[in-house]
């Protein structure tokens, strides 16, 4: 059966891609008197349902932001712990997802990881790759003002080597280096633990993107808020600059 938000996640009007900034593992648990790492592991399964309820809503596009390039400046227990589930993750469920027709893609400079976690990055997107259910991105160590920096660079060495004049540099040509190129842009972009701010996430993608702030902490996060994220969005109205139709 068919609810109101999978009718309406389903209109034309989207959203297509949802991008969602993962936050608040570590008050979750600090409010249980538990180590942050207890929140992770809970974030872990929220990651779950929020994957699962994207396919039943027939969402496109899924953008996770997982690990940022700041996020290094944490402990380095803390940082083992990410690594150990992020590695636990892609040895457990890619398989899972596979079968349900997902295909994951990860953002983010993946060489800063062990050599044992790329491969089964690597290894988890080639398996997917045909696949068109759901496109689920992961950024991990993802920092967007990296992101733009790499583009910027890559725009200069086409330059330099003759390959692009300065002229065509456009949206289009800047757009085709950075990670997300073949992604649309996201639709709707959801922050969970009430803090209000992008964090280097996707600052060139979102320049449009819809905001939508969730005081719930992401351990917690579950189908219902995603639906009322999803209702939020369908209630605003997208300019783009022109006047109202
Ligand atoms: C988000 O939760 C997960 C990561 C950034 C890896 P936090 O760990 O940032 O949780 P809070 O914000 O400290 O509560
Ligand atoms: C953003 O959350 C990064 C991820 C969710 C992976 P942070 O918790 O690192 O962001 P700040 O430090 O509160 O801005
Ligand atoms: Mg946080």
């Amino acid at each position: 059966m068919k609810t109101a938000v999978n009718q309406v996640a389903d209109h034309p009007a989207g959203p297509a891609h949802i991008a969602i900034i993962m936050d608040g593992n570590g008050r979750w648990a600090q409010r249980r008197g538990l180590p942050r790492t207890a929140g992770h592991k809970q974030g872990v399964e929220a990651v779950r349902r929020t994957v699962a309820a994207c396919g039943d809503l027939g969402i496109g596009y899924l953008t996770l932001f997982g690990f940022s390039t700041e996020n290094w400046k944490r402990p380095a227990a803390e940082i083992a712990t990410l690594m150990n589930l992020l590695s636990v993750f892609l040895k457990q469920e890619v398989g899972e997802l596979n079968a349900k027709g997902v295909r994951l893609r990860f953002l983010g400079d993946r060489t800063a990881f062990s050599r044992s976690v790329q491969d089964l990055m690597n290894r988890a997107e080639a398996m997917t790759r045909a696949n068109q259910n759901l496109i689920l991105s992961v950024a991990l160590n993802y920092g967007a003002r990296a992101e733009i920096l790499a583009a910027t660079r890559a725009i200069a060495a086409a330059v330099a080597e003759g390959g692009l004049t300065l002229d065509a540099i456009s949206e289009t040509e800047f757009e085709k280096r950075l990670q997300t190129t073949g992604l649309p842009e996201p639709d709707l972009l959801l922050r969970t633990s009430g803090e209000r701010r992008i964090s280097n996430f996707l600052l060139w993608q979102s320049a449009y993107t819809e905001l939508v702030f969730d005081d719930i902490l992401w351990p917690d996060f579950n189908r219902v808020h995603l639906e009322r994220a999803i209702e939020e969005y369908q209630r605003r109205e997208r300019r783009y600059g022109t006047t109202t139709g």
